[in-house]
């Protein structure tokens, strides 16, 4: 097989980790790829969904996975299948559950699947009469694609009035904040679900746990993911229940109702409260870096299972009873601005699954390119085994400025 994964970051090198170890796969490329994606396959620099097309037609590839969400959002999916080229991903409309928080608040409320209660706004006016009348604190969301940047929990008035101005008078976040979802703020432990989809079934992965905030002890601003840990160690079968009977099977209900059923992955990000879990969003794609601890523990073939949910087939996925921690390294002031093109050192030095994401190859040597850096995964029989190989090896890593959360796994000695 020939299969193109689109993306760059380090879930799509551990897709490309993935792949490698499959017989079947002959040949992986990467649209455009980072400096571990080149060590599993090519890097091609094609960018644009014609291009990817033409490319995949010329290139013969079987199969393509598109890791990152704006080229779904794009219609990807739509323009591959045209082409008679066979992809795994839900096509725009469907796309739009991850593209449109307006979208996605109205089909959760439409089919009654369990999510904090909002309301959006496209008036100004209208945006600022209703905090006003809120108690805080409340939570403002671009309703666009905002790279994980669109969601402010603000605790006051003048917070939230500010966030207003800069979303849709500023325009911040360009279109994407022109409408907001304004909704109430819940307490408890969030959990990443990823399940992949027949068209007609959801089929869930072991539910991980994604420390979102920049911060030890969960501080400061929201990032893209500084680590994770599965099997998430807080979300158990009770949680599991509550999850499939208030938000999976009726989104797949809902999927079907309004005709968005497709074949890809769908990602249930959750708030689990004293009252069970409410959904916060849905994404349409796998998670970063939810990715590099679910795809090694995985113990079916990714291409097999893919091929089965595009044929239709219902799939028996298959995890090993094992823990798996990631770190991940990035840059001086991330989430923030940040300064890139310099030189990481240390990688060749760790024995354990070490994936780079914002990296690239120049010479003998690696330099930074984005904000998340390097990911490393550890494995063990308990949480502790995993946390220390994540540790012990993300140590002998360095660029300038580089950091990392030291507390990635570390629940256990808390309880
Ligand atoms: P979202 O993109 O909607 O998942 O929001 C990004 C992050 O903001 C989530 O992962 C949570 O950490 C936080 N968040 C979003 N909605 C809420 C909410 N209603 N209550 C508390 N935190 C939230
Ligand atoms: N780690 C969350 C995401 O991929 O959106």
């Amino acid at each position: 097989m020939r299969v193109l994964v689109v993306g760059t970051g380090g879930r799509e090198a551990a897709i490309g980790w993935k792949l490698k170890q499959d017989p079947k796969v002959k040949k992986i490329f990467f649209a455009r790829g980072n400096a571990s994606t080149e060590e599993y396959g090519e890097n091609i620099y094609e960018d644009s969904i014609p291009e990817l097309v033409e490319f995949a037609t010329r290139e013969k590839v079987d199969l393509t996975i598109v890791g990152t969400e704006a080229p779904l959002v794009d219609g990807i999916v739509d323009e591959f299948k045209a082409a008679g080229l066979k992809i795994f991903g839900p096509n725009a409309k469907a796309a739009s559950l991850e593209g449109s928080k307006a979208f996605s608040k109205r089909f959760m409320q439409d089919h009654g699947i369990k999510t904090a209660k909002a309301q959006v706004f496209e008036v100004y006016q209208d945006a600022l009469d209703y905090v006003k009348d809120h108690k805080f604190p409340l939570v403002i969301k671009a309703s666009g694609l905002a790279g994980g940047k669109g969601v402010v929990i603000c605790e006051t008035l003048e917070e939230a009035d500010a966030v207003i101005h800069d979303f849709m008078i500023r325009r911040i976040h360009g279109d994407a904040g022109i409408k907001l979802v304004i909704e109430e703020f819940l307490q408890g432990f969030e959990a990443s679900i990823i399940c992949f989809s027949n068209g007609e079934e959801l089929f869930p992965c072991i539910p991980v746990k994604d420390y979102k905030k920049v911060g030890e002890g969960d501080e400061g601003m929201n990032t893209g993911g500084m680590g994770t840990v599965a099997p998430s160690p807080e979300f158990n079968g009770m949680h599991y229940a509550d999850f499939e009977r208030n938000i999976m099977l009726p989104t797949l209900k809902g999927l079907k109702q309004e005709n968005l059923s497709f074949k890809g992955f769908i990602f249930f990000g959750l708030m689990v409260t004293a009252e069970g879990s409410y959904l916060l969003e849905y994404n349409m794609r796998l998670g970063d870096p939810e990715t590099q601890v679910i795809l090694p523990l995985m113990e079916n073939s990714l291409v097999d299972v893919i091929n089965d949910c595009m044929e239709g087939k219902p799939v028996e996925l298959k995890f090993a009873d094992k823990k798996a921690v990631c770190v991940v390294m990035v840059s001086g002031g991330y989430p923030r601005n940040i300064e890139t093109g310099l030189e990481i050192k240390g990688t060749d030095k760790v024995d354990t699954l070490c994936l780079l994401a914002g990296a690239r190859k120049g010479g003998n040597s690696y330099y930074t390119t984005g904000g998340r850096v390097v990911n490393v995964v550890g494995f063990g029989e308990t949480y502790d085994d995993a946390r220390k190989q994540a540790y012990d090896n993300i140590k002998k890593v360095s660029f300038d400025y580089g950091f990392y959360r030291h507390d990635i796994g570390l629940f256990e000695q808390k309880k």
